[in-house]
């Protein structure tokens, strides 16, 4: 497409004081894993916590993404490459709003994330790799996707018949099997602290 008509306009109330009003800095907690590795779990766990001591957040969340903005996209790499290029860009913009963005997302591939890190200044994205054993995840299925795919009933299933390439250096590691809901946003809340991302409540 030629976007050579179409210019930057800046915003006159920068993303950094959007975010100063609220005690926070911009950034983008990206939670990648299974399905049923917990992602939804831990980011709703860590939105409510957030919520309760007056951060401003937004939780973003596959399966909810998938009923909107990309109901037109399915399983299949290309279009799991669209899926998260939309919702880096979608996230983006929730972090210029001076947002702490919370995305649940598979997010399979090590290029998606990257790209999706690429798109926002340094130390504002933070990988969260849900760590947790696939026969942990296989053994919850939570919405009986693993056993439709066992069965052959759905195709391109990750961790079945598509692949999931794990984090190498994620910023944080949990693993939902080991841990409790409660350590697993302990440490996110120490780690937004340690870095200055929020600032303690008053
Ligand atoms: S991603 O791979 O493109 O990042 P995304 O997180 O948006 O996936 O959606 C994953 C959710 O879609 C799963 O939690 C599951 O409920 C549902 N789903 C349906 N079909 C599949 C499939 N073939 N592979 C993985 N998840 C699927």
């Amino acid at each position: 497409m030629d976007n050579d008509n179409i210019v930057w306009h800046h915003h006159k109330v920068t993303r950094a004081e959007r975010a100063a009003n609220k005690n926070q800095k911009p950034c983008l907690l990206w939670f990648t894993g299974l399905s049923g590795s917990g992602k939804s779990t831990i980011a709703n766990a860590l939105d409510v916590a957030l919520h309760e001591r007056g951060y401003h957040t937004f939780l973003l969340d596959g399966d909810n993404v998938r009923h909107g903005l990309n109901r037109d996209l399915g399983f299949s790499d290309e279009d799991r490459v669209e899926n998260i290029r939309r919702i880096g860009e979608v996230s983006k913009l929730f972090t210029d709003a001076g947002l702490i963005v919370l995305s649940a997302f598979i997010s399979p591939f090590t290029s998606d994330r990257r790209m999706v890190r690429n798109m926002l200044p340094a130390g504002e994205f933070i990988e969260v790799f849900m760590d947790t054993p696939m026969d942990v995840c296989e053994e919850r299925d939570p919405k009986g996707l693993y056993q439709k795919a066992r069965e052959g009933k759905i195709s391109h299933f990750t961790g079945i018949d598509s692949p999931y390439q794990s984090p190498e250096r994620p910023e944080l590691r949990l693993d939902t099997s080991a841990m409790a809901i409660g350590e697993c946003v302990e440490q996110l809340i120490s780690y937004l602290l340690h870095h200055k991302l929020i600032l303690p409540c008053q």
